[in-house]
């Protein structure tokens, strides 16, 4: 009975023991999300871009927040998808979501 629960209880040991108490502090620093456009811009991002450009980082895709990419050039790799990236018409992606896309691109690059 005492082995099996010190058996139990092992794994939460390992892994108390393991991690520092100490908190890291968060990488990137948190964006100011203040109008109901970037909310949404935010959530269409995490949907539709995050996977290969994670917080505009870069990731299977270049990285999209450091550099001073015009509108309608974000636009147009989005809807004609140059390279490795798909594309995305506009019945994937309307039109106004892929606004509040570059708006929140946007904030991202004054991170
Ligand atoms: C399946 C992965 C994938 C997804 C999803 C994706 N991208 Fe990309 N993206 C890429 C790749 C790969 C490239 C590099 C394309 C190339 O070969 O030139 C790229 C390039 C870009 C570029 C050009 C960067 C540059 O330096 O020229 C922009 C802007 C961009 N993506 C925006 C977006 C946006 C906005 C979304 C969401 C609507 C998105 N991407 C979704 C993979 C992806």
């Amino acid at each position: 009975m005492r082995f099996t629960l010190l058996l139990a209880a092992l794994p939460l040991i390992l892994l108390t023991g393991c991690t520092t108490a100490r908190q890291r502090e968060p990488i990137a620093k948190s964006l100011r999300i203040d109008s109901p456009k970037l909310l949404r811009g935010e959530k269409a991002y995490m949907h539709y871009c995050d996977k290969c450009h994670p917080g505009g980082d870069t990731g299977l895709g270049f990285a999209i927040k450091n550099k001073p990419l015009p509108e309608f050039l974000v636009e147009l790799q989005v809807r004609v998808g140059l390279g490795a990236m798909p594309a995305f018409s506009d019945e994937l992606l309307p039109d106004d979501q892929l606004d509040d896309i570059t708006e929140y691109i946007k904030l991202l690059r004054k991170q």
